[in-house]
C-alpha cells in the first residue's frame, strides 16, 4: 500500500525524499507529496495527484522547496478518491505539523466529528487528516509533541506507520508504526525512516525495524526509540544484504520482466543453502520431528500468487504428508472456524510480510495454540517476527507489482519443505527422497531453458493479444497453476480471464465457449493428461483455440489437439509447476506489453496489501 520515506540529516532532504518515494512507487501510485522544514523553520508542503513524475514536475517548475529535514508518501487511496487535497502530507490546522501515513485509521469519523465539534474544519476526505488534526489539538494542550504523539496513538485504532514533522522542533522527524511496516535507516549523512528497505538501498544497509507500538525520534545526529510506556529501547540493528542493483530495471524495459529473468538465480539462492551433501537441511526448522509427532493437519494461508503456491502445496504436502491439508485464502480463513489449536501447523505464505489477512490469520492461529511456519521474502518483515518459524526465499527485492520470482521461489520452498518433512517423518522413501533432491538442484537449468524460447511466448502473445476473454484449464496441480497464470493475465492486461478445474467446466461454464474463444489448457501433471486431453477436445469442437502446455511426456498426445503448443522441460512431477508457471508469466507479460499497458503499476492495484 502506501510508500512513506522520510529524511533528517545534513544533505538537501527534496532530492533524497524524491528517490525513496520513486523506489517507493511501486506500493501505491495514485499521487504523492513531500513535506520538508525550511532553514528558517517554515513547513513547506507540495503534493500533487498522479504518479510521481507530476510531483517531480511541480517541484522543477515552482519555487523550489529547500531543507535538510522532511518526509515524502506516495499513495494508494483508501479514503477519498486520489486528487490533489487527498494526497499526503496532511497539514493540522495550525500550518505547523504535517503528517504521512499508511493503513487505516478506523475510528475515524467518530474522531472527526468530535474534533469539528471543537472547531476544527478538515479540507480532505482522508482517515489520515484526523490523525494531523488530533495531533495538533493534543499539541496546543501540552505543548510537548511527543507526549502529544502518544495521546494521540492512544486514541486512535487500526493500523498506521506515521511519519511526523512539526516545525516548532525543526530538527526532528517523529516516527511510529502499528500493524504497518516502517523501518528506520542510519545513514552517513542522516537517518531514515521507510517503508521498505528498497528506498534506503542507495543510502545505507544499517536498519532497525520498529516494532508496534514504538515510537522514534529522528535527527541528523541519531535516532532515540521509545517503547510505548515511554522508556528508551535499546535495539538490535540489522544489515541488508541486497544491493542497489537487485531494485534496479537494469536496462530491463521492465521490473517484471527482469523478475522473471532472475528466476534461475532467485531459486537457485532459495535452494543452495538448504542442500548439502544431497540432503535437505533446514536449519530453521531443528525440532522438526517433534513438531511433526504433534501435527494432524496443516493449514496453508496465503493471499493471492501466495494462495495459488499453497494450493499447489496442498497436492504436494498430502502427498508427502499423507495427513490433511487445506489452502485457504488468508481474508476468509479467521472468519471460518478453522480447526486450529495444538495439532494444526499453520504456514504463511508471503513475499512482503505484511499483508494485513495474512497477518491476522497468523494472529488467530496463534492465538488459538497452533504453531506459525511462514514463508516469506522480505527480511524482518511483520510475519517473519511474528512466526514460530520463517523460511526465507531470499529472492532478493520485488518491485513489479504482479509477482513472478517472489512465487516460483515461494513454491520451491515449501515443496522442499514438504519433502524435508516427509524425510524426517520417514514417510518417503529414500530412493525418491534422492530423486527429489536431485530435480531440486536442476531447476535454476531447466528454468533458464524455459526462459530461452521467451521468443516464442512473445510471438503467440502478438497473436492473442487482442482477445476479450481467456479461459485456462487444468487438472489438481495444473489447475492451481491456471489460477496463477488467469491471475497475472487479468492484473496487467486488463483481459477477463477464469481458470477453471479442467472436469468442472461442463458443469456450466462451457456455455461460454464459442468459435475463437482462447483456452490455455495446462496438461503438465503427467497422471492425468489424458483426462485433460478429453477436455481439451469438448472445447476445441465448440471452436476454441487451445493453447496447451505440455512436458515431453504428453506431447504427443496434447499436441494433436491444440493449436499451439509450449512443450517444457520435465522434471519430478512434485516439481513441475515450478517450470510449468513461467510460459504464463511470459504470456501474461507480452499480451500485456501488446496492450500498451503499464505492466509494473497496473491500474487499481498496489504491492503489500496492508488493508483488510
Ligand atoms: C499478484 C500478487 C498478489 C500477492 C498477494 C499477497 O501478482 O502479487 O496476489 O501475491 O497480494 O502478497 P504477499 O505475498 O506480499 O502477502
Amino acid at each position: 500500500m502506501c510508500g512513506i520515506i522520510g529524511f533528517a540529516g545534513k544533505a538537501e532532504a527534496v532530492p533524497v525524499l524524491l528517490d525513496g518515494l520513486e523506489r517507493l512507487e511501486y506500493r501505491g501510485y495514485d499521487s504523492a507529496g513531500i513535506a520538508v522544514v525550511s532553514e528558517d523553520g517554515a513547513l513547506q508542503v507540495k503534493k500533487s495527484k498522479g504518479r510521481l513524475s507530476v510531483l517531480q514536475k511541480l517541484l522543477e517548475t515552482q519555487e523550489p522547496l529547500s531543507g535538510n529535514i522532511g518526509i515524502g508518501h506516495t499513495r494508494w487511496a483508501t479514503h477519498g478518491e486520489p486528487n490533489d487535497t487527498n494526497a499526503h502530507p496532511h497539514v493540522g490546522q495550525g500550518g505547523k505539523i504535517a503528517v504521512v501515513h499508511n493503513g487505516i485509521i478506523e475510528n475515524y469519523l467518530e474522531i472527526k466529528q468530535s474534533l469539528m465539534r471543537k472547531g476544527f474544519v478538515f479540507s480532505s476526505d482522508t482517515d489520515t487528516e484526523v490523525i494531523v488534526q488530533l495531533l495538533e489539538y493534543y499539541y496546543r494542550k501540552k505543548s510537548d509533541l511527543l507526549e502529544a504523539v502518544y495521546d494521540v496513538l492512544n486514541r486512535i485504532k487500526g493500523a498506521y506507520a506515521l511519519g511526523i514533522l512539526c516545525s516548532d522542533f525543526p530538527d526532528q522527524i517523529v516516527a511510529a508504526r502499528k500493524d504497518a511496516p516502517l523501518l528506520i535507516g542510519y545513514g552517513e549523512d542522516g537517518n531514515y525512516i521507510a517503508s521498505d528497505a528498497t528506498a534506503l538501498l542507495a543510502h545505507t544497509r544499517t536498519v532497525t525495524y520498529m516494532e508496534d507500538d514504538e515510537v522514534a525520534v529522528l535527527t541528523a545526529e541519531g535516532v532515540r526509540i521509545f517503547d510505548g510506556d515511554r522508556s528508551l529501547l535499546e535495539k538490535e540493528k540489522h544489515t541488508i544484504e541486497w544491493d542497489v542493483s537487485a531494485a534496479e530495471k537494469c536496462g530491463y524495459a521492465h521490473f517484471m520482466l527482469k523478475e522473471i529473468m532472475e528466476q534461475p538465480e532467485a531459486v537457485r539462492k532459495t535452494i543452495s543453502c538448504r542442500i548439502a551433501d544431497k540432503e535437505i537441511v533446514l536449519e530453521e526448522l531443528k525440532d522438526a520431528k517433534e513438531l511433526l509427532k504433534n501435527i494432524s493437519r496443516i493449514y496453508i494461508v496465503a493471499c493471492g500468487s501466495a494462495y495459488h503456491v499453497g494450493m499447489v502445496g496442498k497436492y504436494a504436502l498430502e502427498k508427502l504428508l499423507h495427513i490433511p491439508v487445506e489452502a485457504s485464502l488468508a481474508s476468509e480463513f479467521r472468519y471460518s472456524e478453522p480447526l486450529l489449536g495444538e495439532s494444526a501447523l499453520v504456514i504463511v505464505i508471503s513475499q512482503s510480510g505484511e499483508t494485513l489477512d495474512s497477518m491476522a490469520a497468523l494472529r488467530e492461529a496463534k492465538r488459538k495454540g497452533s504453531r506459525v511456519l511462514s514463508i516469506v521474502n522480505v527480511m524482518g518483515s511483520s510475519i517473519a517476527r511474528e512466526s514460530d518459524y520463517v523460511l526465507y526465499t531470499w529472492a532478493g527485492p520485488e518491485i513489479a507489482v504482479a509477482t513472478t520470482k517472489a512465487y516460483t521461489t515461494q513454491m520451491v520452498l515449501l515443496l522442499l519443505l514438504g519433502v524435508y518433512l516427509a524425510k524426517q517423518s520417514d514417510i518417503i522413501v529414500r530412493e525418491e527422497y534422492g530423486k527429489i533432491v536431485g530435480e531440486f538442484q536442476k531447476l535454476p537449468e531447466k528454468i533458464s531453458a524455459v526462459l530461452n524460447n521467451l521468443k516464442d511466448y512473445q510471438k503467440s502473445a502478438s497473436r492473442y493479444f487482442n482477445h476479450n476473454s481467456v479461459f485456462y484449464i487444468g487438472r489438481n496441480v495444473d489447475y492451481a497453476l491456471g489460477l496463477e497464470g488467469s491471475l497475472k493475465l487479468k492484473e496487467i492486461s486488463y483481459i477477463h480471464s477464469e481458470s477453471y478445474a479442467a472436469g468442472e467446466l461442463k458443469h456450466g461454464t462451457i456455455s461460454l465457449i464459442e468459435p475463437g474463444t482462447l483456452v490455455i489448457a495446462l496438461a503438465m501433471y503427467e497422471p492425468l493428461a489424458e483426462k485433460t486431453l478429453s477436455n481439451i477436445v469438448e472445447v476445441r469442437s465448440r471452436g476454441a483455440e487451445v493453447i496447451a502446455i505440455t512436458t515431453e511426456l504428453t506431447a504427443q498426445l496434447i499436441g494433436s489437439q491444440s493449436s499451439e503448443l509450449f512443450v517444457l522441460p520435465e522434471t519430478h512431477p512434485l516439481l513441475q509447476p515450478v517450470l510449468g508457471v513461467i510460459p504464463l508469466q511470459l504470456f501474461a507479460y507480452y499480451v500485456a506489453l501488446n496492450r500498451g499497458c503499464d505492466i509494473d503499476k497496473p491500474r487499481n492495484l498496489a504491492k503489500s496489501v496492508t488493508v483488510e
